[in-house]
């Protein structure tokens, strides 16, 4: 059982410049919260207490002006500062001591999973003993996005990096879970020429080793990267459509906690106090007087 997840909610955040110059972008708003919620909510809805959250150096305060050590939301978090956007496996080599000798889930800041099953799906996936697992999605676009070419059986058979010509359409998302190779490979890694180190390298010696698994998101659920601002945007409006035509929210961590048993009314009855006056605590209030 996977029981450790790493956000990785650093980077330069260029395309959405100049919002990204003095914010991180997973603190700016996806309609009504910090985008770093929805991709902590899948890690609380995964079972995963024990989190680590990578941030840019120099903003670890405002993170832990918003979630502390975890306590709050029945969890423990943990952070540490990325002097510069190394690579998505630099999270591994950060993170070496957080992870110790298990396996780890990884989460990007910036993704947001929605979707019928999907706490099912995560809940299978963590039970990941050995290989690696990542989350595809079809996309329409498969040119602009890591792509990955399946089996009937979910084995991944191959994996291309913004394929010129068409490859597959499977999306590499995300979302993955690891072994506890995964420091050692990580550590192997040399920059890519973009100075990076680049997660489909480490991929592909889960790929050499016949290692490598999918976890395909169908037809239910959405995946949407929130990098660029008309990606932001479009996120933002599906998080409201849902909202209010369904009068439930998507990634109340709160929520997620006391539907978990993590937390209970006094904790809830905190956060109340801690946001203040507004829908979102109206929202908390609800829950507890079913
Ligand atoms: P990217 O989308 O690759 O990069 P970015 O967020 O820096 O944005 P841009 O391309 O516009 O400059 O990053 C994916 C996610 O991973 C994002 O949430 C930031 C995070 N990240 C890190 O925390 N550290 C890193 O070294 C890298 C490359 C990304």
């Amino acid at each position: 059982m996977i029981k450790k997840g790493i956000i990785l909610a650093g980077g330069h955040g260029t395309r959405m410049s100049p919002l990204t110059k003095v914010v991180n972008k997973q603190l700016l708003p996806i309609y009504d919260k910090p985008l770093i919620y929805y991709p902590l909510s899948i890690l609380m809805l995964s079972k995963i207490r024990d989190i680590l959250i990578i941030v840019n150096k120099g903003q670890l305060n405002q993170y832990k002006k918003l979630f502390q050590n975890g306590k709050n939301l029945g969890l423990k978090i943990s952070y540490i500062e990325q002097s510069y956007p190394r690579g998505l496996p630099d999270a591994f080599i950060l993170g070496e001591k957080f992870i110790g000798r298990e396996n780890v889930a990884l989460i990007l800041g910036d993704n947001f999973f929605y979707g019928q099953s999907l706490s099912d799906k995560l809940l299978e996936s963590k039970k990941l003993t050995s290989g690696a697992k990542v989350y595809l999605h079809k996309v329409s676009k498969p040119e602009l996005y890591g792509v990955a070419k399946i089996n009937h059986r979910n084995k991944i058979i191959g994996i291309k990096e913004k394929p010129k010509k068409y490859y597959s359409n499977y999306a590499i998302t995300g979302l993955y879970y690891f072994d506890n190779k995964v420091i050692k490979y990580a550590k192997s890694l040399k920059p890519s020429k973009r100075n990076e180190l680049e997660i489909t390298d480490l991929l592909k010696k889960y790929l050499s080793n016949k290692k490598l698994f999918a976890e395909v998101i169908g037809r239910g659920g959405a995946w949407l990267d929130t990098g660029s601002i008309e990606d932001f945007y479009k996120t933002s409006n599906f998080v409201s459509s849902v909202e209010n035509r369904q009068g439930f929210k998507i990634a109340c961590l709160e929520e997620i906690s006391f539907n978990n048993k993590w937390i209970n009314k006094k904790e809830i009855l905190e956060a109340i106090k801690f946001y203040g006056n507004c829908d979102y605590s109206k929202y908390l209030k609800n829950l507890i007087i079913k």
